[in-house]
């Protein structure tokens, strides 16, 4: 009896703990103790409960994870109806309702409203009694609902007992549950992976997680739930407005969300909307639009219901970021490095806030992933500034005659053959500059501004010169005159006369600039600064072999010798070894490699593995066997040497770069150093210049950083700085570290 007595004290006390430590986690976002802390409380009142089973309470929180599965959901009648909301669609039906409301309240100021946002879930009904949850019960249809008590047991954020004191003897709270992004993401990502169906969005996932018979299944699901309104409240006051009301469930641990603002007026509202608009992607979840309410619980009186939905509330909904639309056609696009890309041509649909009529489907794998057909129902999405894409088809929207799509084998634009290598999920036309698409794009990506930076040489006029054989490769652009230039669309004399002076400017570069401008596939900025930094001039890039980048180990080199002669075809070209059974590291890379010393694989095999083995005398940073590879056959195939030998002939020169002695020297060698704020020249200019003092520019602060160069209206960065004690420079003490009188 006393053991009895005093574990049931003992239970009470760690059923208090817990569900304190449950809402500063789940609710709060602000755990106190470490998980493994809350594990061992569980787990003592976990050992309470069975040794005194009579202790077991529905609201213990060790009952949070699901009892036995129901053969079906009790139907609930709620207290009092759960309503819908009006939409406003648009910012006049806004003005309207706020004018509605002020006549019918027969008020001349403003009226003060509480927003929040409208969020994408299912609405839940909860129902407390002396504080203890008693009751979850879906919307159904507003006056009948299921009863989903087992199942919301399993929220983290649902409280099972209110925290505090002084809640009515009942208490209806209304709100949405809801699956955060990440949660749902990481969801989809399980569930593919167990060969289980993937949800289409988080609303779906919400709603089908909660109206699943076998709890333990949602209680695996990550849900969550924030509060927005009341529903019956007996035996105690709440308070006198929709504000306060909200601020005291969050006080009894109820999660509301963070995001609530009381405002003063239409304006405030309309300032309210865009502000949540624009901050819509980066929250943890979905939201469809704000919620404003008559903040006035007295003035929500007056002001009653129509239908089903409240006079005193509406939702003013965002554009819509997913639409159904057809699929009027699926063609394929050439990009500049050839890459091949399927794009839907679709009816057009308003989504996201802007007309679509073209989404991408990345590449074959997508379209056969998700099995999409011309002729079919799609969802479109269109989420902030993304390219808009087709999330998935409607198949049960099929007509009989959807057709599938097949890799084109010859290129739209040029007719040549398209490839695929095997393993890869990009093709890619195999024409090069002798294809019009890629040729528009090199030249596009030739004169973009981190390449050669060509003024006044736009996307437009790129496309006119290329559609009227102008211009067929980079190089042409610098033979261009005014004259010719005058007579395109758009263009005058004195534009042209400019254009003709940007094209002599530019011809002044640099070397890391002219490589990156070649638009070698793989080789980005920092890749061509790292090329050029290493090998010092265009001869030497151009004369680069895979022997001196890629290695081949002793060890290695005895394997490969050993499996080349059980190959027992002494005749095949070396090039032609794709892969060689049981050397998983061995790639068409080494292949290569070999064929510029070997031509055959008898060769190959005579020479033994002392001969194969290779140390390679160059290490360039961040370029390794794949890119090696691609930098090499780029300067072997005779039109792109064909294309450098013209550029060098129209005038394109470069200073020589930088002695690594000179690196020495500098103070600035070896030092990390992050750029912030707003400098009088571009941040480019600056990494250049630091990048070729030997210092190395990074984007984040650590206690790695040595100097932070800070400019005006500079941020959390020089914050950061400053807490860690890092160096903050300006530009003047740039200049005196460079010239070496800092
Ligand atoms: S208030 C009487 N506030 O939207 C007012 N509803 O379209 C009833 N919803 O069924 C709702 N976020 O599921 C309100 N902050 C919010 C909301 C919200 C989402 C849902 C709710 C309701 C539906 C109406």
């Amino acid at each position: 009896m006393n053991d009895a007595v005093s574990a049931a004290e003992r239970a009470a006390q760690l059923r208090q703990q817990l569900e304190y430590h449950n809402h500063r986690y789940y609710v709060l976002d602000e755990p106190e103790i470490p998980d493994s802390e809350y594990d061992r409380l569980y787990r003592e009142l976990q050992d309470i409960e069975r040794a005194f089973p009579q202790l077991v309470d529905p609201s213990s929180p060790t009952q949070r994870v699901g009892g036995a599965p129901l053969a079906e959901f009790d139907e609930v009648e709620h207290a009092l109806p759960m309503l819908s909301l009006d939409n406003a669609l648009s910012g006049e039906a806004l003005v309207d309702f706020d004018r509605r409301v002020r006549e019918r309240l027969a008020r001349d100021g403003d009226v003060v409203y509480a927003a929040e946002p409208k969020l994408d879930g299912l609405a839940i009904s909860l129902r407390y009694e002396d504080g203890v949850l008693v009751q979850a019960a879906t919307r159904g249809d507003g006056t009948r609902g299921e009863n989903v008590t087992q199942n919301v047991r399993t929220i983290g954020a649902v409280p099972l007992r209110l925290l505090g004191s002084g809640w009515p003897s009942v208490l209806e709270v209304r709100g949405e549950i809801f699956m955060p992004r990440a949660g749902f993401e990481s969801l989809n990502a399980r569930q593919r992976e167990a060969g289980e169906k993937t949800f289409a969005n988080p609303r779906n996932a919400a709603a089908g997680s909660l109206r699943q018979l076998d709890p333990k299944i949602t209680a695996s699901r990550p849900l969550s739930m924030f509060c927005y309104g009341l529903g019956l409240v007996e035996g105690g006051q709440m308070a006198a407005t929709h504000g306060e009301n909200m601020a005291v469930l969050r006080d009894w641990g109820l999660p509301v969300s963070p995001e609530l603002r009381v405002l003063q007026g239409l304006a405030a509202c309309n300032g309210y909307f865009d502000d949540i608009g624009r901050r819509r992607d980066r929250l943890a979840y979905d939201i469809d639009g704000v919620v404003f309410k008559v903040d006035s619980i007295a003035d929500q009186q007056s002001l009653g219901f129509v239908a089903r939905a409240p006079r005193w509330a509406i939702a003013r909904k965002f554009p819509a970021q997913e639409e159904l639309t057809l699929v009027e056609a699926i063609e394929f696009q050439v990009g500049r490095t050839g890459a091949v890309t399927p794009v839907a041509r679709l009816q057009p649909v308003f989504v996201g806030g802007v007309t679509v009529s073209n989404a991408t489907l990345h590449n074959m794998d997508e379209i056969e992933r998700k099995d999409i057909r011309v002729g079919d129902t799609v969802i479109v999405r269109r989420a902030g500034d993304v390219i808009p894409e087709v999330v998935r088809a409607l198949t049960d929207r099929r007509p009989a005659d959807a057709q599938q799509v097949a890799l084109p084998s010859q290129c739209p634009v040029c007719g040549s053959d398209v490839v695929r290598p095997a393993g890869e999920a990009v093709a890619r036309c195999s024409g090069g500059l002798f294809c019009a698409a890629q040729r528009r794009e090199a030249i596009k990506h030739f004169a973009s501004r981190k390449a050669m930076d060509i003024e006044g040489l736009g996307d437009k006029l790129i496309d006119q010169l290329v559609e009227r054989g102008m211009v067929d490769d980079p190089s042409a652009l610098f033979g261009l005159q005014a004259d010719a230039l005058a007579g395109l669309e758009r263009m005058g004399p004195k534009s042209a006369d400019n254009l003709v002076a940007a094209l002599a400017a530019a011809r002044k570069t640099t070397l890391p600039r002219f490589l990156f401008a070649l638009g070698i596939l793989g080789i980005g900025e920092t890749m061509a600064e790292n090329v050029a930094r290493t090998l010092r001039s265009l001869d030497a890039v151009m004369a680069l072999r895979l022997v001196d980048l890629v290695e081949i180990k002793p060890s290695q080199a005895g394997k490969l010798v050993d499996a080349l002669a059980a190959l027992g075809r002494p005749e095949l070209r070396t090039e032609q070894l794709t892969a060689v059974e049981g050397l998983k590291w061995f790639t068409s890379v080494h292949a290569l490699m070999l064929a510029e010393r070997f031509k055959t694989v008898g060769e190959v095999v005579e020479a033994g593995p002392a001969a194969v083995a290779n140390s390679p005398r160059l290490k360039i940073d961040g370029v390794g066997d794949v890119l090696a590879g691609k930098l090499v056959t780029f300067f072997r195939q005779s039109h792109n040497r064909e294309v450098i030998a013209r550029l060098l002939d129209s005038g394109v020169t470069w200073p020589p770069m930088a002695q690594p002695e000179a690196h020495a020297r500098s103070p600035l060698t070896g030092k990390t150093v992050v750029i912030t704020g707003t400098l009088s020249r571009p941040r480019d200019d600056f990494k250049r210049q630091l990048t070729e003092l030997g210092a190395k520019v990074t984007g984040s602060v650590s206690n790695k950083t040595d100097y932070v160069l800070a400019g005006a209206e500079a941020g959390s960065k020089l914050a950061r700085a400053q807490a860690l004690g890092v160096e903050v420079i300006d530009e003047q003490r740039l200049q005196a570290l460079i010239d070496g009188s800092g």
